[in-house]
């Protein structure tokens, strides 16, 4: 079978940069298309943009031109800032393509929570509840996935926060429907555009808490476990920067009077290695960032509290593999009928 042609839109971004180094290992894809603002209007090589790739990729990346974004792709990946992708997806699902979006503009079903948690307002509500457009946690909604032909790839913490939670909900293991998270980032969460809060001279040495009950992840983390299980869950969410360059943890706080053995029972139900490929459940211990940094696991650890009624869930993947962009091939992947790993080992 011939090789899919593969567009990356946002191609200079931490995400898209990440993209290009896992597609260029995928057996299945020909890249064809990098595209980024119009700052880009006169091409650049992208080996002199990203000398890591020189002799691997000869293409360069160039100004977004929707016609020749299409002309030149048979799927794309659109790695922009959130609002953007609202502007691309309807010529491109009228064009025929298969898109993977990994911002948040097709991520919540309902219209009316996108200005307060992502400031503007919905260009296209009608395509929030299309049938072609699905959720892409993928070892939750594989089947959706894999028919449809737009898939909003979920946020960073939102990926471990829900696979942390959702083997509890689904067993009904918890005494309350009540989350307590705090959950750490390493700085690429934020994205390659300046920001002064985010300078060396600022985080080196600091950690410091932001959005806190506000980030834009909580409303999809509500959604998904609702649509899932039917279940309303309070959520109080504490996202902290800390001075690395990538990966995140979500500590997990949950009500439950069952022992770390059922707990841990459930877990390893809902991820048996050969249907999740990509999530390890540890017993005993919590995860660690290096373990997952570079990788697309995402590594769920439980430890209890010793007078019994809490139970402490560590859930640690790197923000921009399984976090977005490992993720989104493991959708493309299911989109096209191949392997979910493949690219991804
Ligand atoms: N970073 C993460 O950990 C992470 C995780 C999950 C999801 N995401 C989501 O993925 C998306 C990309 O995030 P990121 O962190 O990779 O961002 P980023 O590093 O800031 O990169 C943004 C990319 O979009 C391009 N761009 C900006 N405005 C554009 C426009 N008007 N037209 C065309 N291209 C434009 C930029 O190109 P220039 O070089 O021209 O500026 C750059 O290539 C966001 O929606 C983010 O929420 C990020």
């Amino acid at each position: 079978m011939p090789a899919i042609r593969v567009a990356v839109a946002g191609a200079t971004g931490y995400s898209g940069e990440e993209l290009i180094r896992l597609l260029l290992d995928h057996p299945e894809v020909h890249l064809t298309c990098l595209a980024a603002s119009a700052k880009w209007e006169r091409p650049v090589p992208a080996s002199q943009v990203f000398p890591r790739f020189a002799r691997r990729l000869d293409l360069a990346v160039e100004a977004l031109d929707l016609p020749r974004l299409a002309e030149r792709s048979d799927a794309v990946f659109l790695a922009l800032p959130h609002g953007k992708a609202t502007e691309l997806v309807p010529s491109l699902l009228a064009a025929g393509k298969r898109i993977v979006d990994l911002s948040g503009d097709f991520r919540l079903r309902d219209p009316t929570l996108y200005p307060q948690w992502y400031q503007f307002t919905h260009a296209h509500p009608e395509l929030l509840t299309d049938g072609r457009v699905a959720y892409g946690l993928t070892e939750f909604h594989r089947q959706e996935i894999a028919a449809a032909r737009l898939v909003a790839n979920p946020g960073c913490y939102a990926t471990s926060v829900l696979l942390g939670v959702l083997p509890l909900f689904r067993a009904k293991l918890l005494e309350e429907a009540q989350i307590i998270v705090d959950a750490k980032s390493g700085l690429s969460g934020a994205g390659r555009k300046a920001d002064e809060t985010l300078l060396f001279t600022e985080m080196t040495e600091n950690l410091r808490a932001y959005k806190v009950n506000e980030h834009q992840h909580m409303p999809e983390i509500l959604q998904d476990i609702e649509r899932l299980t039917g279940q309303q869950a309070s959520l109080t969410f504490v996202p902290q920067v800390i001075p690395v360059s990538r990966g995140l943890i979500s500590t997990i706080y949950v009500k439950t009077r069952r022992s770390p053995e059922e707990v841990a029972a459930a877990f390893e139900a809902c991820y048996p290695p050969a249907q999740a490929p990509f999530v390890r459940v540890r017993r005993g211990s919590l995860p660690q960032l290096k373990d997952v940094v570079g990788t697309n696991y995402c590594d769920i650890g439980i430890a209890a509290h010793p007078a019994g009624g809490v139970m402490v869930i560590g859930s640690a993947l790197d923000n921009l593999t399984k976090g977005a962009a490992g993720q989104a091939i493991q959708n493309f992947n299911l989109m096209h009928g191949f392997s979910e790993t493949a690219g991804l080992r």
